[in-house]
Order: C-alpha cells, then sequence, then structure tokens
C-alpha cells in the first residue's frame, strides 16, 4: 500500500472517503460538489445518521472527480475516542479492498473534531493494519492492497506524521506476521532468522546465545524448559545505540514460546493449537525493535527474546527437577507448564546485569488467569515502580492499547516461596495467577524500574475479543504501538 497526500479533493479519485458525525448534515472537510451530487449526498446522510461504523457508498453521477463517495460514520461528537479514526478507517480501506480497487482517498476531519496530526497518523495506522492479511499458507490469496491518498492541508509535520504512523504500523504488522506463524514453520532458529534479517537491514548490532553458551553461562531455566525439544532454545539480543555512549538504555525482554505443549504437565488437547502464540511476547519485542532502528530514535534500546519449544519427551525437564537461574536462585519445578517465568527469569537478570539499564519492560503471553481476570481487550501489569506504570498508563491512554494494574507486595512473593528451593515455579493454587507469576520475575530483578505486561488475553484474537477493523483475525502485535509511543516520548 503506497501513501500519498492531496490538498484538495477536486482530484480523480475512485473512491472519496469522508467522515461524518451522527446527526450530521455533512461531511467532514468535503468541498462543494455539483447540485444533483449534492442532492445524492443528502439523501445518503439522511439514510446512515453518522452511526460509529456505517458505511455508505453513493456513486457519482458525472463522476467528475470521484468516480464513487464513501460515507463513513464516526458516531457521536462526545464520544470519539482515540481509537475512532483509526477503527473506521481500517474499516474504509477493508471496503476498499473488497470492491478490487487500485486506489481510494480519505479526507481527513478538520481540526474541531480532532487533532489534524494524530489523525493522520491514525488513518494510517488504521487502514495498513486493517489490510494485513494471515494468507502466506493460503493457495488463494487475499487481493493487493489499494493505494492511499490522504487529502489533508500538506505541511512538514503532516508528512513526518505519516513516515512516523507508517513504520508503526509496519511494526505492528510485522509482529503478527512472525507471530501467525504455524509452530512447524517457526521454531527458536527462524526467529534467530528474522532477528538477524531486521538488524542487517537497519543496522542494529545482533547477538544470538545458543545452547552450549546458554548451557556454559548458567541460564538454567531457559535449558531446562528448552531441553525436550530437538528445536534448540536461543537468546536472541538486539542492540539500538542511538543514545549517548554512557546513557543507559531501555530494555525490552519478550517470551517466545515457539510452542507450548505444557511439557510433561501437558496441556489438555482443547486449543493447543492456539499455543503458536505462546511466542507473541518475543514477536513484540521484534516489531519494536524493527520500528525503533527505522524511527533512529535517538535513544539506546535493546531487546532480549528467550525462545524455546516446551515438549514432552525422554529429555524433557520435569516436576519435581531443582533448577539454578542464571542470577543464582534456585527453582523447585511443581509444573512444566509454567515454563514461561523460568525462560523469563534468565533474561531480565541477563539484561539487568550487562546492561544496567533505566528500565526494564517485559511482555509475556504468562498466563490463563490474566484472561480470567481481565478478559481479551485489556493486558495484566505488574511494576516495582510507579513513575514506569503512569508513563505506560499515559501510552496506553493514547494508543487505545488497555492495560490495567495488579498489585504485588510481599504477601504474593511467599506464595511462591519453596520448601526445598529458593522459589517454586508456581504459587498456591489458582489464587492470583497472574501476580504469583509475577512474583517469580520480580525475584530476578534486583533494584531497576521495571513492568510486567501479561499479554496472555490480547496478543491475538479469542472469544471475547473486541471486533476492531485493524485487528482481523490472528495476532493482534499488542505492545507495538504502545511501547513505540512510550518510547517516543521518552
Ligand atoms: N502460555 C501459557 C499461558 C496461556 C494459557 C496464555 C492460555 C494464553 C492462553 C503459560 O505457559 C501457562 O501454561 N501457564 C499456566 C501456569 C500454571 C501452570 C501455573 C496457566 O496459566 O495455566
Ligand atoms: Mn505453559
Ligand atoms: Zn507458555
Amino acid at each position: 500500500m503506497k501513501i500519498k497526500t492531496e490538498s484538495s479533493t477536486k482530484k480523480k479519485t475512485q473512491l472519496l472517503c469522508g467522515f461524518v458525525l451522527e446527526n450530521s448534515n455533512k461531511i467532514l472537510g468535503l468541498e462543494k460538489f455539483d447540485a444533483k451530487t449534492s442532492l445524492a449526498i443528502n439523501q445518503s446522510l439522511k439514510d446512515m445518521q453518522g452511526k460509529l461504523g456505517r458505511l455508505n457508498i453513493i456513486p457519482i453521477p458525472g463522476k467528475k472527480y470521484a468516480q464513487r463517495i464513501l460515507l463513513a460514520g464516526l458516531g457521536k461528537k462526545e464520544n470519539l475516542t482515540k481509537d475512532t479514526i483509526r477503527l473506521v478507517s481500517g474499516k474504509i480501506a477493508q471496503k476498499a479492498r473488497e470492491l478490487k480497487l487500485k486506489e481510494f482517498s480519505i479526507i481527513t476531519p478538520p481540526s474541531f473534531v480532532t487533532d489534524q496530526i494524530l489523525s493522520v497518523s491514525q488513518i494510517v495506522e488504521g487502514s495498513k493494519m486493517a489490510l494485513y492479511k494471515f494468507d502466506k499458507f493460503k493457495g488463494e490469496k487475499t487481493d493487493n492492497s489499494p493505494d492511499l491518498t490522504i487529502i489533508v492541508s500538506k505541511s512538514n509535520k503532516i508528512s513526518q506524521a505519516i513516515k512516523i504512523a507508517v513504520i508503526v504500523a509496519d511494526g505492528a504488522i510485522f509482529t503478527k506476521s512472525i507471530a501467525n506463524l504455524p509452530p512447524n514453520e517457526c521454531t527458536p532458529s527462524t526467529l534467530v532468522n528474522f532477528a538477524k534479517t531486521i538488524s542487517k537491514k537497519n543496522k542494529m548490532k545482533c547477538k544470538i546465545i545458543s545452547k552450549p553458551e546458554l548451557k556454559k553461562k548458567g541460564f538454567g531455566g531457559i535449558i531446562a524448559v528448552g531441553q525436550g525439544s530437538k528445536n534448540e532454545p536461543k537468546l536472541i539480543v538486539l542492540e539500538h545505540n542511538h543514545g549517548t555512549k554512557n546513557e543507559k538504555p531501555i530494555v525490552l525482554v519478550g517470551k517466545a514460546v515457539t510452542f507450548d505443549t505444557g511439557g510433561i504437565s501437558l496441556k489438555p488437547g482443547d486449543k493447543m493449537d492456539e499455543m503458536k502464540f505462546d511466542k507473541c511476547g518475543g514477536c513484540t519485542v521484534l516489531g519494536i525493535m524493527k520500528a525503533v532502528s527505522e524511527l533512529k530514535l535517538p535513544i539506546n534500546v535493546v531487546g532480549i527474546i528467550p525462545s524455546v519449544e516446551n515438549m514432552p519427551s525422554g529429555e524433557s525437564y520435569r516436576p519435581g527437577d531443582i533448577i539454578k537461574l542464571y542470577n543464582g536462585k534456585t527453582a523447585e519445578i511443581l509444573n512444566t507448564d509454567a515454563e514461561g517465568r523460568l525462560i523469563l527469569a534468565d533474561a531480565l537478570s541477563f539484561g539487568e546485569k550487562h546492561y544496567s539499564p533505566k528500565a526494564i519492560i517485559d511482555f509475556a503471553t504468562l498466563t490463563g488467569a490474566c484472561i480470567i481476570a481481565l478478559g481479551n481487550n485489556v493486558a495484566g501489569i505488574v511494576s516495582n515502580n510507579e513513575k514506569l506504570t503512569k508513563r505506560i498508563n499515559e501510552s496506553s491512554k493514547r494508543t487505545m492499547e488497555q492495560v490495567w494494574e495488579l498489585p504485588l507486595n510481599q504477601d504474593f512473593m511467599d506464595m511462591i516461596k519453596s520448601e526445598v528451593a529458593d522459589m517454586k515455579n508456581i504459587g498456591i493454587g489458582r489464587a492470583a495467577g497472574t501476580i504469583t507469576a509475577a512474583a517469580f520475575l520480580r525475584n530476578a530483578i534486583e533494584n531497576t524500574p521495571w513492568i510486567h505486561i501479561d499479554i496472555a488475553g490480547v496478543a491475538w484474537t479469542q472469544i471475547a475479543t473486541k471486533e476492531k477493523s485493524y485487528n482481523p483475525k490472528g495476532a493482534t502485535g499488542f505492545g507495538v504501538r504502545l511501547i513505540l509511543d512510550y518510547l517516543q516520548n521518552l
């Protein structure tokens, strides 16, 4: 999809799209048309009433400038959110594709509706993300994406906003496209190849730690979880160094279990296929790093991705095992399905030790309990730092990637104490499952500001996922827009 801007609505286009507020009698930003066309527009406006998400198409009699006009409802002005333009733009783009158009145009709403820069970004993100479809393995592919013309008065700020939005959307799309890969086509080594590709393209440092070195250096969690699979575990480290030399980096850590069977504590068969999405945290970090390097953000950012396949076999780790993590603490394994915290603990300690970061942010499809607590539209956050949490909450409000904080205090830390080791890898029964998992991670970090984002409910579309044009079925890329907003506002 190519994107360009145009300052007038009187340019030839196959589909001229404009937004309409509820119960309003005009298309926002549309210049005057001839009497015949205006009559048709007025009738259509009455029919659709600007209701949120409604799309009405009017063929244009003389086809003077536009072949058709599309009216897109935004709903009531007072109900506009930071997601409305993104959602409706996504719908428009999908409609243009359905009509097999080569191109379409969207008129930016004027500034009395929303900030123009913001709406241009949202038009770009919404249309690009909505047109991504996971059809790599389909004989019959979805028709190609139509090009987009954004109608807006031109300025440097606008072109800059478009450039950024394209990179952000491409980051999220990249995350979706690797997260959607099936587990036979995406092993830890596959993720290594993706990391190498993006690092070469954008001049990031990329270091891969493979099994022998992981063993030697004491990554006991990654080794234990990975030992049941013939697809060997990997630790991927990407460095974007565009800040000053001595500036501490932000470290991003992402769980990448390319398939989670549960191991010896085998999961039931129902929906086990969805555990290909257990690599989503790592994929989010890859998408963010790709975008960070393309944006050339003037900061230092490190992406760390522990990747394993959790399989049952003669070589698997077992319930009852006691392992030693990277930071020297020991963990009693009571359930091999609580594997994410083990590989993350190693990666978090490694990140803190080697980079003395300003902050550590981790993403993981860590607990089913998070879905029970918060459903499929809000991610769980747990942190040791109020300032960092505030920053993430602000980014969440701007990007509409929703998060909700859960508490972590000594009582929860006590719930993972073991009789025979420093910790056990599960809490007490099913109580506060998301928090006891976070408590395990908390033990891997000394003092660094840290926030854990449990994306189990939001990383891919599930039963209670709210339908969004820009998140079609499959991986959502949750976290990419959120963290890019945070990093851009540091
Ligand atoms: N990857 C799963 C969590 C998960 C389950 C995410 C379903 C999304 C949907 C994780 O590794 C896991 O299995 N967690 C267990 C922990 C339990 C054994 C303490 C869980 O949530 O059941
Ligand atoms: Mn598991
Ligand atoms: Zn898992």
